[in-house]
């Protein structure tokens, strides 16, 4: 099926920072600046209509030189940890493709940095 789009800048997704929309090329009404330390988190809260499991595509810019990774931690449970490197402009949006298992219904979806840089802008979450 067609992946559901969950938008880093709406509730129910939760944006420990701004939701800003000074750098062109986000979908929505903007996207999420995480502050820059460990607690700048995204958080996102996404349905899935059977366990199993399921394709995340996370779009993001990193405008630095530096990776802005991340652990993803889904219902509780960090399960890897992407590297959201630089994407050579703040404009300039790219989406990462992850693989993880989901529970049947809601499940929560968060990114949680694990540099004192934070996350990169991030766009939307497409489960
Ligand atoms: C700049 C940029 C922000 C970005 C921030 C950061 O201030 O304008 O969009 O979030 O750098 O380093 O995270």
């Amino acid at each position: 099926a067609a992946p559901t789009r969950y938008e880093a800048e709406a509730s129910p997704a939760v944006c420990s920072g701004s939701v800003d929309s000074n750098w062109s090329g986000y979908s929505g009404t903007g996207f999420c600046n995480g502050s820059n330390s460990t607690s700048g988190y995204a958080q996102f809260t996404v349905n899935a209509s059977a366990a199993g499991t399921a394709t995340v595509g996370v779009r993001f810019a990193n405008g630095t030189s530096t990776a802005r990774p991340a652990n993803l931690v889904v219902n509780g449970s960090t399960v890897q940890t992407p590297s959201f490197e630089g994407t050579g402009a703040w404009s300039t949006w790219v989406t990462k493709t992850l693989t993880v298992s989901v529970n049947a219904g809601s499940n929560t979806i968060r990114l949680n940095p694990t540099t004192s840089n934070g996350l990169p802008n991030v766009d939307f979450l497409d489960v």
